[in-house]
């Protein structure tokens, strides 16, 4: 595929969505044609899938049922939002993806083998070529996301994130197992460093991974300079 697909995961609060517009600023100060996008949803099909896992409403069908509608919204959102991207040569950043769900689902007693088999069905070939584990203990980045929510209108902890601390914190050492086992395509970087460091870190595990597809020489002074704006 022309383009290139990068997805970001990490537990509640760990950064995903602040590095990822800071991602595309730098991408784009480089020239890339860069789309952003997450899961669940994605897609106008997915987004409503999207609710209905997220509010809670669907819990019972219990989380072999809530795995099988993961797979619907990412069989959707890879068909009409990330495919179609790649295929026009754009950088997708995604918000989440498999991994998210072979981590949540996985730690809610969802047999692997079965994970996989949705994963192969949903994902039919995308994969990403990079991912972003940003990996945080759980009770800063749920104490971030409940500082966030005094903020903002995104209301109180959605079905997921108003789960037990000691959930959340399965869910991080799920996520770094699964780091060192695909070690080939993840970059681990540590979310409780400020914002700026792990921006830096994560634009050097873009570089190496691309390298040679980037125009990197004096990027670090591009992205100050539109950043700064
Ligand atoms: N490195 C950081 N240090 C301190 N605060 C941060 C850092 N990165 C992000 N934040 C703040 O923490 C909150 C959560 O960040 P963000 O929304 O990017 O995380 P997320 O991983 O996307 O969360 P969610 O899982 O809820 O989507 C935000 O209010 C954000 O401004
Ligand atoms: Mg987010």
């Amino acid at each position: 595929m022309p383009g290139h697909f990068i997805t970001f995961e990490g537990g509640e609060g760990a950064g995903k969505s602040t590095q990822i517009a800071r991602l595309k600023v730098y991408l784009e100060s480089l020239g890339q044609s860069v789309l952003v996008t997450r899961e669940p949803g994605g897609s106008p099909g997915a987004e409503k899938i999207r609710a209905l896992l997220l509010s809670g409403e669907v819990k019972d069908l219990g989380p072999r049922g809530e795995a099988m509608l993961f797979a619907a919204a990412r069989a959707d959102h890879v068909d009409t939002t990330i495919k179609p991207a790649l295929d026009r040569g754009q950088w997708v950043l995604c918000d989440r993806y498999a991994d998210s769900t072979r981590v949540y689902q996985g730690e809610a007693g969802v047999d692997t083998d079965y994970l996989k088999l949705l994963e192969t069905t949903a994902v039919a070939g995308v994969r990403p070529e990079l991912t972003i584990l940003i990996d945080i203990p759980a009770e800063i980045g749920l104490k971030r996301v409940a500082r966030r929510s005094q903020t903002d209108d995104s209301g109180g902890p959605d079905r997921f994130e108003g789960e037990a601390l000691n959930v959340h914190e399965r869910r991080r050492r799920l996520f770094v197992e699964l780091a060192k086992e695909e070690a080939f395509r993840f970059a681990v970087v540590d979310g409780t460093k400020d914002p700026e460091y792990v921006a830096t870190a994560i634009r050097k595990a873009v570089s190496d991974r691309f390298a040679g597809e980037l125009n990197t020489a004096d990027d670090a002074q591009a992205v100050t300079r539109k950043e700064a704006r």
